[in-house]
């Protein structure tokens, strides 16, 4: 039997990445006969740590905290949509050994939200929270929807409006502080900043929940996030985080390297249900 294929996921820290256990499922599933597993580098070994993982039959990785933007020089080539996020969560070695990296974040979100939830986007007024890589990654996509209006809102209102004039060119999209968003009712609002990771929600005037307002964490733990606790305790219709887009994302990498889409519904059925037993 030939050797298992070998993927992984790089960053620091790692061990608590759900991502060798979604790809374990994905690869067993559509009976793929492959390793991945977890590889914690320090930031000071990402180019020596990856040219080891290649040089020795590696065929592909996931990136992820802190080196999503210092990988983007290590590859050969990057995708479009890696480009315009700044940021690259999936490299695979093509026939001539060379590194494409690519990125994946903003199809995962996307896909859950119109997929798996079956949330629609257009004619809607969006509100991002955050201006960091992680709000950055996913600003092309959510445009691609094209909402009614997409408004960038952070704590420092200079990176919004630095970013919100990066992107002008692919669809209707503001910055804005917190306090200037007072009165303003959103139909979703996307929570991509760092603060649910500190125990923290952004300050936002409660009156951005729309009527019928939709909030989702792109954060994930197995209990409510701060941010979910504040659009419940607010009224928004709904409140999810971001297990589904941590998914999507890693669906979106195993088709690049496998060619092959997985039953990503059944997958997250098993993780909801690992989740809540862990929980
Ligand atoms: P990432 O790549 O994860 O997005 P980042 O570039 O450090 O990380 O950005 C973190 C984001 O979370 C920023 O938008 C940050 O706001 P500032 O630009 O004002 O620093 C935001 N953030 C972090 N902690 C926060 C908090 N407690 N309240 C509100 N926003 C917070």
């Amino acid at each position: 039997m030939q050797p298992a294929d070998r993927y992984a996921v790089i960053g620091h820290p790692i061990a608590h990445s759900l991502s060798p256990r979604i790809h374990g499922l994905f690869a067993q599933q559509t009976h793929q006969h492959l390793v991945y597993t977890a590889l914690d580098i320090e930031p000071g070994q990402l180019a020596s740590g990856l040219r080891d993982f290649f040089a020795n039959g590696g065929c592909g990785v996931n990136v992820t905290v802190p080196h999503k933007e210092a990988v983007i020089p290590l590859c050969d080539q990057l995708a479009e949509r890696a480009r315009s996020a700044g940021a690259v969560n999936t490299i695979l070695r093509d026939s001539r050994d060379r590194l494409l990296g690519d990125n994946t974040d903003g199809i995962g979100l996307v896909r859950d939200l119109t997929r798996n939830l079956r949330l629609s986007v257009a004619g809607r007024r969006v509100l991002l929270l955050g201006a960091g890589g992680a709000a950055r990654g996913v600003l092309a996509p959510l445009l691609a929807l094209q909402p009614l209006e997409l408004v960038v809102a952070n704590r420092t209102v200079e990176r919004a409006l630095a970013l919100a004039h990066t992107f002008s060119a692919y669809g209707p999209v503001r910055g804005a502080g917190y306090a200037q968003l007072d009165g303003s009712g959103f139909e979703l609002i996307i929570n991509a900043t760092a603060a649910s990771l500190h125990g923290q929600v952004p300050p936002l005037p409660p009156s951005v929940l729309g009527g019928t307002c939709i909030c989702y964490d792109m954060v994930y733990g197995h209990a409510a996030t701060p941010f979910v606790q504040w659009a419940r305790a607010h009224g928004a219709s709904q409140a999810h985080m971001g297990l589904g887009m941590l998914v999507e994302q890693a669906a979106e990498s195993f088709f690049l390297w496998r060619g092959l889409r997985p039953d990503t519904a059944g997958v997250l059925a098993v993780l909801a249900a690992e989740s809540a037993d862990a929980g």
